[in-house]
């Protein structure tokens, strides 16, 4: 058997991923990737960047999932919008998030980004701080030759996003000293860190596809709940994933004390014992955390039962997501490919 996870005792994917072999998405949004990819290659600061620029391109080139971006072309397709028109919607995104992951990188300090080192690494905190402040800066500008009155639309759903996503970020960093966070608690933030971008993604597809605003209210709705999960997947591959295939160095988590959806399950599912040993090796002082530790704490995650729990909460947004593409009004066809990129989303890899 293949085992794509770092980690031995997880046998949950083990079992599933027998000779399946690792794609990047389902080969039908290939399409989608190919003209997002064609259309950021013509933009002139990719195509001959300078200064603040340079940092930019290289995150900007450095590959992702580009997961938002396919969402805003696939929810624009199926809103009737014309696939040109959603290019600089979808770009808009992916620029917003990259800002969100070169200064989420330096808050985590994380070293490796989509198997590179990130832009702080490379270069330094400031030119981080500076390119991401400018790439905030041109997911707005991106969106320039939309009509007025839709760009006015974007411009607020994107500034009210931002202000969510910082609110998010921050709670993130605090639960980080606090010795007890709930799993409500860790869900409330991962739906501002996370999830509102992925609903913002949804909803501006949907507004470029010039649907109702009830059904466009739909779609981010639906994105809160895709985000949540995809977020939680996240934080299990950071547990359990390869970092080759992930991108990042698992582990991370850990060892930066995040107060993840295992840590809060474990705090659930424990007895005293394990609940007491999982508080001592998190609230650790100036020391910094071995290997050792990283293992002890995964053993507890499993041992608890805590990451079976964190699969079967992933499963339960699916199901949830599930019923929700069948309340909306498009073709099966549609439902079909929009029902597998969730599925995708919820078993990837990286
Ligand atoms: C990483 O997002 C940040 C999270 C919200 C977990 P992605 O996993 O979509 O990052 P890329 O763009 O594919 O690298
Ligand atoms: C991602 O949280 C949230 C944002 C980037 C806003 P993480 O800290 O878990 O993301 P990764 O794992 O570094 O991509
Ligand atoms: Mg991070
Ligand atoms: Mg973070
Ligand atoms: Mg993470």
């Amino acid at each position: 058997m293949i085992s794509l996870y770092s980690h031995s005792h997880n046998l949950v994917f083990s079992q599933t991923l027998k000779h399946k072999p690792i794609r990047p998405l389902p080969d039908f949004f290939q399409s989608y990737i190919n003209s997002f990819e064609s259309h950021l290659a013509r933009q002139e600061f990719i195509k001959n960047p300078k200064g603040l620029e340079i940092p930019i391109a290289y995150i900007c080139k450095n590959g992702g999932k580009r997961i938002r971006p396919i969402l805003v072309l696939l929810i624009a397709e199926m809103t009737k919008g014309k696939p040109a028109k959603s290019l600089d919607a979808a770009l808009s995104v992916e620029l917003f998030h990259n800002f969100t992951l070169i200064h989420d990188d330096l808050m985590d300090q994380s070293l490796l980004r989509r198997g590179q080192p990130t832009v702080h690494e490379k270069w330094d905190d400031n030119t981080a701080i500076l390119a991401g402040d400018a790439l905030l800066i041109m997911a707005y500008q991106q969106l320039k030759n939309y009509p007025t009155q839709l760009k006015v639309t974007m411009h607020e759903l994107l500034s009210w996003v931002a202000r969510i996503v910082c609110e998010g970020q921050r709670e993130d960093i605090e639960f980080e000293s606090k010795e007890l966070i709930s799993t409500h608690q860790y869900l409330e933030m991962i739906t501002k860190k996370t999830a509102y971008l992925f609903a913002c993604a949804l909803k501006l597809g949907a507004l470029v596809g010039g649907t109702t605003k009830k059904e466009a209210n739909l779609f981010f709705d639906m994105g809160l709940l895709l985000g949540k999960l995809f977020q939680i997947q996240d934080d299990y591959l950071d547990a359990f994933g390869n970092t080759k295939i992930f991108g990042k160095n698992t582990g991370g988590d850990i060892r930066q004390g995040k107060k993840t959806i295992l840590f809060t399950k474990t705090m659930e599912l424990g007895s005293e014992s394990q609940k007491n040993r999982l508080q001592t090796l998190f609230s650790r002082k100036n020391t910094s955390p071995s290997d050792r530790l990283v293992e002890e704490v995964l053993d507890l995650f499993t041992s608890t039962k805590a990451d079976i729990h964190t699969r079967n909460l992933i499963s339960s947004y699916l199901e949830n997501m599930e019923s929700q593409i069948d309340k909306l009004n498009i073709s099966p066809d549609q439902k079909q490919k929009f029902s597998q990129l969730m599925s995708w989303i919820s078993n990837r890899r990286n």
